[in-house]
């Protein structure tokens, strides 16, 4: 058996290194790059913050945050590729003269463009902006298999393109060239721009109320306002029995999603609860503003995607919705109402959630297969 005990009798001997870290040194903080503290203390749970942690961001163990570990178990139970679902009877709706409306082809590809590039802003927004500031190891873990995730989904629009002989320049540049997807995109950049500012540190009051502003923006109106509206969009077509592949991806990608709003709200109510003071009235006042704002953004996206409408769709019941999920998420960080209250207008999507796969998922993939059929919908 290993004894890791007495490491002194076998540790080579070194020169003196010069390198020691300061505690108080403010670039030692939180990163995990910092010089080695030699023989510091081991990190007890009470030392361990959602910012501002001065206790060793390289020790997973002991957990403080027991949620953040069982949400990396979940998305790891969770594992799926893209390339595992049959594209052949979308190919063959797609290359058909009539299987499809305008209207349809339309506010799919719309659809697939606005996704195609905002996975990529989300995954960069996580490496690059939240992952430095968010000082817990157990957080972090989740946000490397969340990173990985996206990754995936950047990955399904990448097969969705080549699948149906798709434009990539047309779609992956969408966010470029559509106003209503560049004005969502641009929106959310704004929240984070300053974060990617190699000189940003968290630590004072507007510091961390602009990584707040972050946090709400990407993980509450990006991935739990827009994405949603973005989803039931193609599920409600899969319903119908039209793109079911791309439909059975998003029902994947809907169940990663919901794991990731879910660890953004927590993440969000831990740093209020330890760092009561930013939750001040005019920041919730101003968090009020921005999701009214990213619903009135999606608004007009629905609008421009969706100019007449189509079965089981259109403009006003997306708006619906995204008043309804508003009002939830703005509930879930413990804000009252936002929107008058609204009825859920596709009760169906709660259904298309609650994947009941974890636990078998390839297995059941496998029969699947053999069955050649797709995931249920109704
Ligand atoms: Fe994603
Ligand atoms: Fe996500």
């Amino acid at each position: 058996m290993l004894d890791w005990s007495d490491t002194a009798a076998t540790t080579p001997k070194l020169a003196p290194q010069p390198a020691v870290a300061d505690d108080s040194a403010a670039g030692s903080l939180s990163h995990g790059l910092g010089a080695i503290t030699r023989g510091a203390g081991r990190v007890s749970v009470d030392e361990k913050a959602m910012i501002n942690c001065r206790a060793d961001v390289n020790q997973l163990l002991p957990l403080k945050y027991r949620w953040a570990w069982e949400k990396y178990l979940a998305g790891c139970n969770n594992h799926w590729m893209p390339t595992e679902v049959s594209m052949q009877a979308d190919i063959a709706l797609w290359k058909s003269r009539d299987g499809l409306t305008e209207d349809e082809r339309r506010s799919i590809k719309r659809n697939l463009g606005f996704f195609a590039a905002s996975e990529s802003l989300v995954a960069n927004n996580i490496v690059l902006a939240i992952y430095r500031h968010l000082t817990n190891p157990e957080c972090r873990q989740y946000l490397l298999r969340q990173a990985f995730e996206e990754a995936v989904h950047t990955h399904t629009f990448q097969y969705i393109v080549e699948s149906l002989g798709l434009d990539e320049g047309e779609l992956f540049n969408m966010y470029r060239e559509v106003p209503s997807i560049t004005d969502k995109a641009a929106w959310a950049l704004k929240h984070t721009q300053h974060l990617d500012d190699p000189d940003f540190r968290t630590g004072t009051l507007e510091a961390d109320q602009a990584f707040l502003r972050d946090l709400i923006a990407f993980y509450v109106c990006f991935e739990g306002m827009w994405f949603y509206t973005g989803f039931a969009q193609i599920l409600s077509l899969g319903r119908r029995n039209k793109m079911v592949g791309i439909a059975e991806q998003y029902q994947y990608i809907l169940r990663d999603e919901s794991i990731h709003l879910n660890f953004g709200i927590d993440v969000i109510n831990q740093i209020k609860n330890e760092n009561p003071h930013l939750w001040t009235r005019a920041f919730q006042d101003e968090v009020r503003v921005m999701l009214t704002e990213a619903a009135a953004l999606e608004v007009a996206y629905a609008r421009d995607t969706m100019p007449r409408g189509f079965l089981g769709l259109n403009a006003a019941l997306c708006e619906q919705y995204m008043r309804f999920i508003g009002n939830r998420r703005g509930a879930q960080i413990g804000l009252g109402p936002i929107f008058p209250e609204t009825e859920n207008p596709f009760p169906w999507m709660s259904e298309a959630m609650d994947l009941k796969k974890e636990k078998n998922f390839f297995e059941t993939r496998v029969i699947e297969y053999q069955n050649g059929g797709a995931l249920s919908w109704d």
